[in-house]
């Protein structure tokens, strides 16, 4: 039988430049991190997904490959690698890692061979053109304002080459068989070297059709491929697909379950952002409904922040408008004139309504991704240009550099936050973790309570009709499992009555939030909620220990 982990998985995504240095180069390393799984996997996180850690320029965080088998040498050693595996495992945690093949660094031997001789076998793992082709009107790369021409002309071959990212990203023609079989190749050697899965980085560039690229790209023929590959090399494989595509063409890469096992849920986050933003409901509403379940055996992956810009490309204008009014107000806060470049703590404010964009995100189909640093609330540098503003260094305690690294200021891979109110001396982990009301503990409660309601993940999702805006509730049914959570998205208080259609009397168990337990009957069911507020129940019959199937 599949072994399905990652449905259930709570996903911890690590810079590993910015997390730990364990040798004092001011550069955060395996090792490093390895030191620190021991606050992980106290989190609750049971998968570790890591960014890029291979030999790379690091133009673009590491996602500009040099070499795909080997570790940065600053980042640490291969045996490293393994340590780290083997060291998560005993926590009962996985690895994944990302997989970055819609393109190489232009530093790569595949790259220089190919630019320096035509007849070259790496020439054709390219696109080239003699000329620039014509590209659609206000066809772009990825970066628009940095990078804006998709085709750039290299003088020692004497060609154009074709990017969707930056220019020192040229494009793998994946319609090259030797191009799959090097991807291949990849997978197979980091699944013997222990890891769980992949993030397919930019999967519809990699295999999705491309107006500039003629001919029929066989887009879901090698992502069966690689499933099955993978699978007959680690059965519990995962393949987690970065697509941010409309949800009709989104929900086709999990093929009928024989492709991506899970995908980012980037459709239902902007739509986080709207509800969050209006404090209504209803646009998470639609987006829910219009949410595919998917085949058996898939999952969404859900989640409020990742380590680039917060894309809202997926909101109409006057949408975006709003999400921009309320939390990036200023331009400089803003990105490729789609998206929000700051950390949640800083663009949210009032912890309350933080807490509550986690406890709702958590409650949502799929399985929850954290970013390194948001269990302590780390803020942002928008000093920094476009989306560095959000990698900054963990901060562990107060000591220098906030425990980041020993290395001198000036020697760090990226300057720590040490001022105002996200400084390293307020906000860190050591600080945080005997405090029963910090965001530590808060993020630690709410792992806990979402392991504990498997139905959130795995079951069947129901909305209620509240009757206010604001107050978003609904209940997940698993198996006999049954929860409700209850949401006000609102700053002032609100409150809901629910209508207990059968007139049987249920318990009401909280799992998570405030709340004391209740005993539901007579038909109506009030439930007073706190600006902000959110509770999860568990639901049982009171007389019989029953689970109502319907509510
Ligand atoms: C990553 C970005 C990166 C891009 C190019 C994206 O999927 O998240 O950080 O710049 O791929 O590889
Ligand atoms: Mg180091």
């Amino acid at each position: 039988m599949q072994d399905l982990w990652y449905k259930t998985a709570v996903i911890y995504c690590v810079d590993v430049e910015k997390y730990a240095d364990s040798d004092g180069d001011g550069v955060g390393d395996l090792r490093g991190l390895t030191e620190k799984l021991d606050h992980i996997a106290g989190l609750g996180a049971t998968c570790l997904w890591l960014l890029p850690f291979f030999v790379s320029p690091r133009k673009d965080n590491g996602y500009d490959v040099v070499d795909y088998y080997c570790v940065d040498p600053r980042l640490g050693t291969l045996r490293d690698f393994s340590v780290l595996v083997k060291e998560a495992g005993e926590r009962g945690m996985r690895v994944m890692i990302d997989l970055v093949m819609a393109h190489t660094s232009d530093e790569h031997p595949w790259f220089l061979a190919a630019r320096r001789d035509r007849r070259s076998r790496y020439r054709g793992y390219y696109l080239w053109a003699d000329s620039p082709p014509a590209v659609p009107l206000g066809a772009t790369t990825a970066f628009p304002g940095e990078d804006d021409r998709l085709w750039t002309y290299d003088e020692v071959a004497g060609a154009y080459y074709y990017h969707r990212f930056y220019r020192f990203q040229p494009q793998l023609d994946f319609r090259n068989p030797e191009v799959r079989r090097e991807a291949e190749a990849v997978m197979d050697f980091w699944l013997a070297m222990g890891v769980s899965g992949f993030r397919m980085d930019a999967l519809p560039v990699l295999v999705g059709p491309d107006p500039a690229l003629p001919g029929h790209r066989d887009t879901h023929g090698w992502l069966r491929r690689i499933r099955e590959r993978v699978s007959q090399q680690r059965p519990d494989t995962a393949l987690l697909g970065e697509v941010d595509l409309d949800t009709e063409q989104l929900v086709e890469y999990f093929g009928d379950g024989d492709e991506m096992n899970m995908l980012f849920g980037f459709f239902l986050n902007g739509h986080i952002w709207l509800a969050v933003a209006g404090e209504d409901k209803e646009p998470l509403l639609k987006a829910l409904g219009q949410l595919p379940a998917g085949p058996p055996g898939c999952q969404w992956v859900n989640f409020l922040r990742n380590l680039d810009e917060l894309n809202l490309s997926w909101l109409s204008p006057d949408d975006r408008a709003l999400v921009y009014g309320r939390f990036a107000p200023d331009e400089g806060m803003r990105a490729y004139g789609r998206g929000i470049r700051r950390r949640l703590s800083p663009m949210l404010g009032d912890p309350r309504l933080v807490e509550l964009a986690w406890a709702l995100t958590f409650s949502l189909p799929g399985a929850p991704l954290i970013v390194y640093g948001d269990e302590i609330g780390l803020g942002d540098d928008l000093g920094a240009d476009g989306r560095a503003a959000v990698r900054v260094p963990m901060q562990w305690s107060s000591a220098r550099n906030g425990g980041f690294s020993t290395a001198r200021p000036g020697h760090l891979v990226r300057p720590v936050v040490s001022k105002g109110a996200f400084s390293y001396r307020r906000v860190n982990v050591e600080r945080q973790s005997g405090d029963p009301s910090s965001r530590l503990s808060f993020m630690r409660r709410l792992i806990a309570a979402w392991r504990a309601c498997p139905e959130f993940a795995l079951g069947r999702w129901h909305p209620f009709d509240t009757g206010a805006r604001e107050v978003m509730a609904h209940h997940c049914v698993w198996k006999d499992g049954h929860v409700v959570a209850v949401h006000n998205l609102s700053h002032r208080p609100s409150g809901i009555r629910f209508d207990v259609r059968d007139h049987r009397s249920r318990l009401l168990q909280p799992v998570f939030g405030e709340a004391e337990e209740r005993e539901v009957s007579e038909g109506v069911w009030d439930v007073a909620l706190g600006p902000y507020g959110y509770r999860w129940y568990r639901v049982t019959y009171a007389a019989t220990g029953e689970v109502p199937d319907s509510w």
